[in-house]
C-alpha cells in the first residue's frame, strides 16, 4: 500500500515544527504539495468521511458517488437493503464505473467493455473475454461504510478507526431530528478557493461573525462567550435554556451547550473527532431563518419549534446545523492545496412539498448568505497566506480556542499518521 513517491513523516517534521504555539499555521501549510499529499493519505484516506444521507439511496440499486482526494467512491444500497461502498473503479482496466453524482442501477456496468457487477459488488459478467477469468477474484474493491443517525460514513483506510464512538454520540441527540425521515430541498456545490484547513479554521470561530454574518448573529449566541457576556445577554441565555429544558427534558431534547460561544471542538487531547451539541436560539427565533420564523413544517419528532439548534460535526469533512423545521449540512472534499468542494444540503421533512409547505426563497437565504460570506473570507485569506509577506499572528484564547484546538488536532494526526498509504489512522486511538 505504500506510495513510493510519498514524503516520509520524518521529512515533514521540520515543516510541522514551524508552527508556533498559540499562533496560526505558517504559510507553507496552506499550499505545500508534499504536505497536502501527506494530509490526503493520513487524514482523508485514513479517517471516516461523511458521504451522504441514507435516505438519498433508499432503494436497492440507488447510488451516490464522491471523489476522495483523487479516488472515486461508489456508495450503493444493495439487494438486501444494506449500504455498501466500493472503489468506483473497474477491475478490468480501471475505468471509473458510475459517473453521475447519484442515480439508480440494476447492475453496475462498466461503460468501457461492459464488465458487469452486482449491487453487492460481485463480478457477474465479463462477456467476450473467453479467457477463463476467475470472476470470484474480481469483485469491486470494498470500502468500509457505516450508517449512524441516518448519515453515511465511509473510510478508505485498510484498518479504519473505531466508529462506535461517533455512533453513540450522534444517535440519541439526532433521533428527534429525523435525518432518516428527511429529504433534500436544495443542494449547492461550492468550489471554495481555499485550502481545506482554512475552511475549518473559519468554521471553528465566531470571532468574525459580528462583522461578516449580520444575519447569523441575530439568531444565535455564538458570539457571546458566557464569561465575557453582559448581564443582559446572560439573562437572555438563561431564560432560553430554562424554557427549552423544562419543555423537552422528558423527551431527550437537552440543551448540552447552554453557555454561548462555540462548544469546544475538536479535542486533540482526547482525540475527539466528532461532536453533537444542542444550543438555544435568541428569543424570537424559532429557526435559522432571516426573520426567525419557521420556513418549513417541523421535522422528525418535534412537536413545536422550541428545540434550539442541534449542531453535529466530524473531522475532517462534515457539519450540520439543525433547527426545528430544517437542517443545513456541509460535506467537504479537498480537490487541491488551494481548492475545497463544499456540498451544502438543505433538508426538510420527507413529506414537505415545495410551494405548499415551504418556499425556497424563505428556506435558503440564511445559510446561503452565511456560506457565501464564509467562502469569500476563505478565498481572500488564501490569497493573503500565500504571500511571502504572511506571518502567522496570535490567536485569541477567548475567541479562537477552537482554531487552536483544530491546529493541534491536525498536527497530532500528521505526526502520528505514518508515511504509508492507507496506514492505520491515528484517529483510531482513544477516540
Ligand atoms: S475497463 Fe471496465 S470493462 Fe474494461
Ligand atoms: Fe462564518
Amino acid at each position: 500500500m505504500s506510495d513510493p513517491t510519498a514524503t516520509p513523516r520524518a521529512e515533514l517534521e521540520p515543516l510541522l515544527a514551524t508552527r508556533r504555539d498559540g499562533h496560526g499555521m505558517p504559510r507553507a501549510f496552506y499550499h505545500d504539495d508534499a504536505l497536502y499529499a501527506a494530509e490526503m493519505r493520513t487524514i482523508w484516506h485514513g479517517g471516516w468521511l461523511f458521504a451522504g444521507f441514507a435516505f438519498e439511496i433508499s432503494q436497492p440499486g440507488d447510488f451516490l458517488t464522491l471523489n476522495v482526494a483523487g479516488s472515486p467512491v461508489l456508495v450503493i444500497r444493495d439487494d438486501r437493503g444494506g449500504v455498501r461502498a466500493f472503489h468506483n473503479v473497474c477491475r478490468h482496466r480501471g475505468t471509473q464505473l458510475c459517473r453521475k453524482e447519484a442515480g439508480h442501477v440494476r447492475a453496475i456496468v462498466c461503460p468501457y467493455h461492459s464488465w458487469t457487477y452486482s449491487r453487492q459488488g460481485d463480478l457477474i459478467a465479463c462477456a467476450g473475454m473467453h479467457d477463463g477469468v476467475d470472476k470470484s477474484q474480481l469483485g469491486l474493491k470494498p470500502i468500509r461504510a457505516e450508517v449512524a443517525a441516518g448519515l453515511i460514513y465511509v473510510s478508505l483506510a485498510a484498518t479504519p478507526p473505531a466508529f462506535d464512538g461517533l455512533r453513540e454520540r450522534f444517535e440519541a441527540p439526532a433521533k428527534p431530528q429525523g435525518f432518516d425521515r428527511a429529504r433534500i430541498a436544495n443542494v449547492t456545490e461550492y468550489e471554495v478557493e481555499a485550502n481545506w484547513k482554512l475552511v475549518w479554521e473559519n468554521n471553528r470561530e465566531c470571532f468574525h461573525c459580528m462583522r461578516c454574518h449580520p444575519q447569523y448573529v441575530k439568531a444565535n449566541f455564538d458570539v457571546y462567550e458566557q464569561e465575557y457576556a453582559s448581564e443582559e445577554i446572560r439573562q437572555q441565555m438563561a431564560a432560553a435554556v430554562a424554557r427549552t429544558q423544562t419543555k423537552w427534558a422528558a423527551q431527550g431534547i437537552a440543551i448540552t451547550h447552554p453557555k454561548g460561544g462555540l462548544a469546544p471542538f475538536p479535542d486533540p487531547d482526547r482525540n475527539t473527532w466528532y461532536a453533537a451539541d444542542r444550543t438555544v436560539m435568541v428569543e424570537g427565533f424559532d429557526t435559522e431563518s432571516m426573520d426567525g420564523r419557521r420556513v418549513a413544517p417541523l421535522m422528525g419528532d418535534y412537536q413545536d419549534a422550541d428545540v434550539g439548534v442541534l449542531r453535529m460535526r466530524s473531522m475532517p469533512n462534515f457539519w450540520v446545523h439543525a433547527s426545528c423545521d430544517h437542517a443545513v449540512a456541509a460535506r467537504l472534499l479537498p480537490i487541491g492545496p488551494r481548492k475545497t468542494m463544499v456540498r451544502a444540503y438543505w433538508l426538510v421533512d420527507k413529506d414537505a412539498r415545495e410551494g405548499n409547505d415551504y418556499q425556497l426563497d424563505r428556506l435558503l437565504p440564511f445559510w446561503q448568505l452565511t456560506n457565501e460570506q464564509d467562502w469569500e473570507i476563505c478565498k481572500w485569506q488564501q490569497k493573503g497566506v500565500d504571500s511571502i509577506g504572511y506571518e502567522p499572528g496570535p490567536l485569541s484564547q477567548r475567541k479562537e480556542y477552537n482554531v487552536d484546538a483544530f491546529i493541534r488536532w491536525y498536527l497530532k494526526q500528521m505526526r502520528a499518521g505514518g508515511d504509508e498509504g492507507n496506514a492505520l489512522s491515528p484517529l483510531s486511538r482513544g477516540a
